[in-house]
């Protein structure tokens, strides 16, 4: 049996500290303390993992992709402080412990998310140096984190508070907020791998899959999950009026819902043999998790 809590924790322990690595950040400086008492919070790594687990599943030593899954967490890390941010959600708690503005100010929030994306792509550049494929896992994931993807979600987001939109338009509106990053994840791993068109097929499907279903989940935990597990603050997404799964279609069906994208995606694995099996439990995980 597939020990996915042993999996994770290895990759938390290898990721954690190529992150210390990059981050460089005991050396006094506001912005990197500012960053560092983000990025360092602990979180599920599960950008990283899914790329480090993309490159498995295709036979590759992960070690070669540690750079990259690094770059992904920075940039996830980046979108936390921003989207905490008082002209954004608002939020006073993250990953247990003072958003970035609580516990620095609101300008030194800002400029650390700065510093952290921009960060992520030295990070990029420097270690795909002599992979083929390098220029277009940059160009993939600048395409997932930008106006295309993330930030285009994050704008609908916002503008969809206290408005009623369409199944299809919150899909849209999920899948590109969160589902952009978490799909590149998974596909930069698999370009590192040298994948081919089949195998990117399949986990080019998956990856959607999860990444919607990721936050289909994250509005479910805003109205059930408990806080002191989560690290964050619930009811957040009723206060503000927030276009989710359950105030669209209710809880239940969110659940089936959720259920039924994670079904489909482990399908979509059915090309790949038992190296998939850590995309196929994270994939479980990701709607079973309580944080
Ligand atoms: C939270 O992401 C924000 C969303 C995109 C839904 P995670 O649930 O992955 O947060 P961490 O990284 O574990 O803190
Ligand atoms: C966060 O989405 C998405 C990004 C940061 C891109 P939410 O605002 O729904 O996530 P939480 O609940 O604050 O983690
Ligand atoms: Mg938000
Ligand atoms: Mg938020």
């Amino acid at each position: 049996m597939f020990d996915l809590k042993k999996y994770l924790e290895e990759k938390r322990v290898l990721i954690e500290s190529r992150l210390e690595e990059c981050l460089d950040s005991h050396d006094g400086r506001r912005i990197t303390a500012a960053m560092h008492h983000s990025l360092m919070a602990g979180g599920k790594r599960l950008r990283p993992v899914l790329c480090l687990a993309a490159m498995e599943t295709l036979g590759c030593e992960p070690l070669k992709g540690t750079g990259v899954a690094c770059a992904l967490e920075m940039i996830h890390t980046y979108s936390l402080i921003h989207d905490d941010l008082p002209a954004m959600d608002n939020d006073d708690l993250r990953r247990g412990i003072p958003t970035c503005h609580k516990a620095f100010d609101e300008a030194t929030a800002i400029l650390a998310g700065d510093a952290l994306l921009t960060s992520s792509f030295e990070i990029l550049a420097d270690s795909l140096k002599g992979i083929p494929e390098a220029l277009e896992i940059i160009s993939l994931v600048a395409r997932a984190a930008g106006h295309r993807g993330m930030i285009e979600g994050q704008m609908k987001d916002i503008m969809s508070e206290g408005k009623k939109i369409t199944k299809e338009e919150l899909e849209q509106l999920h899948m590109s907020k969160t589902g952009a990053l978490i799909e590149a994840s998974v596909l930069s791993g698999a370009m590192i791998a040298g994948a081919d068109k089949k195998a990117l097929d399949g986990l080019g499907k998956y990856s959607k899959l999860i990444g919607l279903a990721f936050q289909v989940a994250d509005d479910i935990l805003n109205i059930e999950g408990d806080p002191a597990l989560m690290g964050k603050a619930k009811g957040s997404d009723e206060e503000l009026e927030k276009a989710t799964f359950p105030s669209l279609i209710g809880l239940k069906e969110s659940k089936i819902y959720a259920e039924e994208l994670i079904d489909s995606a482990i399908n979509a694995l059915s090309v790949f043999d038992q190296k998939a099996e850590p995309l196929r439990a994270i994939a479980r995980y990701i709607i079973e998790r309580k944080r």
